[in-house]
């Protein structure tokens, strides 16, 4: 089996989780909303899910709006608390997710005017850049948490000042941050947080906005009201329960696992900076503990995703593959990586499971793809 090192993308389900989610998914039928004993049991699950969800971030669980993952989330989030006005201006940082991206975009479409944050070199977004984004019309931004790609951090508190001077809302995406660094709701002093369960050991197809009461919020879906009207539609209520196991376990385990991985990703590190052709990006700047995004000049990332993928390592790239055409990342542009390096960028992101062994031989593995395939080549391979 092949070494995963793609956390980033997806976690494996925690046997802890799996164990909890397993009675919802054999025993009786439950629906939150029936008024019966069954109904009554899934209302105390849907209860307990919620308090161990906000216990992770520090919300109260009235501030919890189950949602089917990120992606809804952070839809939510910006087309909920823009619809029904006059368009205005909306700033995000040009690194955010596509998620954040693709709803502004199509707020553009509809009259809205977009002002992209920008980074700084190690991919920060300073009050500076925040300051030069904002206008008299602002009505809300989206500044990420930790980036997927690089895994650097924002410092969203000092952001959510400046936008508090100025009684603009802050929206801000911690899928990748949630599990893997302490986070607090109020501490941020963000209005909404978008969370995943599945970057977080949790299943696949849930996950939370998280929204300060008093946040003035559109629905997406309408119906049967569930979710405080937000967020309407019977609960995925084995898959909530699954998040709300994967949150308490998180946090139980915090401090162990940022250990661990920093640990593991400082070693891994310490081996690319023996090679003179790797460059870390955003090395400089506060990082998630277990994201490590490279490049190897002179190669292709998907050449040596594929090398890679042969030795028995599962790693991605950071440069989006559109209809077989590679385009660099737009999270490394924004940061002013060159174009020929940023589509040299490999992503390994750790997980609580790997070990000092997988790593040591991954690097082993590296050291041998590179030296197998002359850089040249490797460019051709790829075009
Ligand atoms: C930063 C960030 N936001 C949002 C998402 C989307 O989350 P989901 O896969 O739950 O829709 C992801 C996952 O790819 C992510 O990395």
């Amino acid at each position: 089996v092949p070494v995963y090192l793609d956390h980033n993308a997806t976690t494996p389900l925690h046997p802890q989780v799996l164990e909890a989610m397993m009675p919802l998914l054999s025993g009786p039928p439950a629906n939150g909303s029936s008024v019966h004993r069954y109904g009554r049991a899934a209302r105390g699950a849907l209860d307990r899910a919620r308090e161990q969800v906000a216990a992770l971030i520090g919300a109260e669980p009235g501030e919890i709006i189950f949602t089917s993952g990120g992606t809804e989330s952070n839809n939510l989030a910006l087309l909920g608390q823009t619809a029904g006005q006059t368009p205005g201006r909306l700033a995000l940082s040009r690194i955010e997710h596509e998620s954040v991206l693709q709803p502004s975009l199509w707020l553009a479409e509809h009259g809205w005017t977009i002002d992209l944050i920008d980074v700084d070199s190690h991919g920060r977004v300073t009050t500076e850049h925040l300051r030069a984004a904002l206008h008299a019309d602002t009505r809300l931004t989206a500044v990420m948490l930790a980036n997927n790609q690089t895994g650097v951090l924002q410092d969203v508190a000092a952001l959510a000042e400046l936008n508090a001077e100025r009684g603009v809302p802050l929206h801000c995406d911690a899928a990748q941050a949630a599990g893997k660094i302490p986070v607090d709701f109020r501490a941020l002093g963000v209005q909404t947080m978008t969370l995943s369960a599945h970057k977080l050991y949790g299943p696949q197809g849930v996950g939370a906005l998280v929204v300060d009461k008093r946040v003035e919020l559109a629905p997406l879906l309408r119906g049967g009201g569930q979710e405080r009207g937000l967020r309407s539609g019977t609960h995925n209520l084995a898959g909530i329960v699954g998040f709300g196991a994967a949150a308490q376990l998180a946090a139980d385990e915090l401090a162990r696992r940022e250990h661990h991985l920093r640990r593991l990703r400082d070693a891994l590190e310490q081996r690319l900076s023996e090679l003179p052709s790797v460059v870390v990006f955003g090395q400089a700047a506060a990082r998630l503990p277990n994201t490590v995004q490279f490049a190897v000049r002179g190669f292709a990332g998907e050449t040596l995703l594929m090398q890679l993928d042969r030795e028995g390592f599962a790693v991605s790239s950071g440069s989006a593959c559109h209809s077989g055409v590679n385009e660099p990342s737009h999270v490394l542009a924004a940061m002013g990586v060159p174009t020929e390096l940023a589509l040299g960028a490999v992503r390994v992101s750790l997980g609580i499971d790997n070990t000092d062994n997988e790593v040591q031989s991954f690097a082993d593995a590296l050291r041998k793809v590179i030296g197998r395939i002359p850089a040249a080549v490797a460019l051709l391979a790829d075009a």
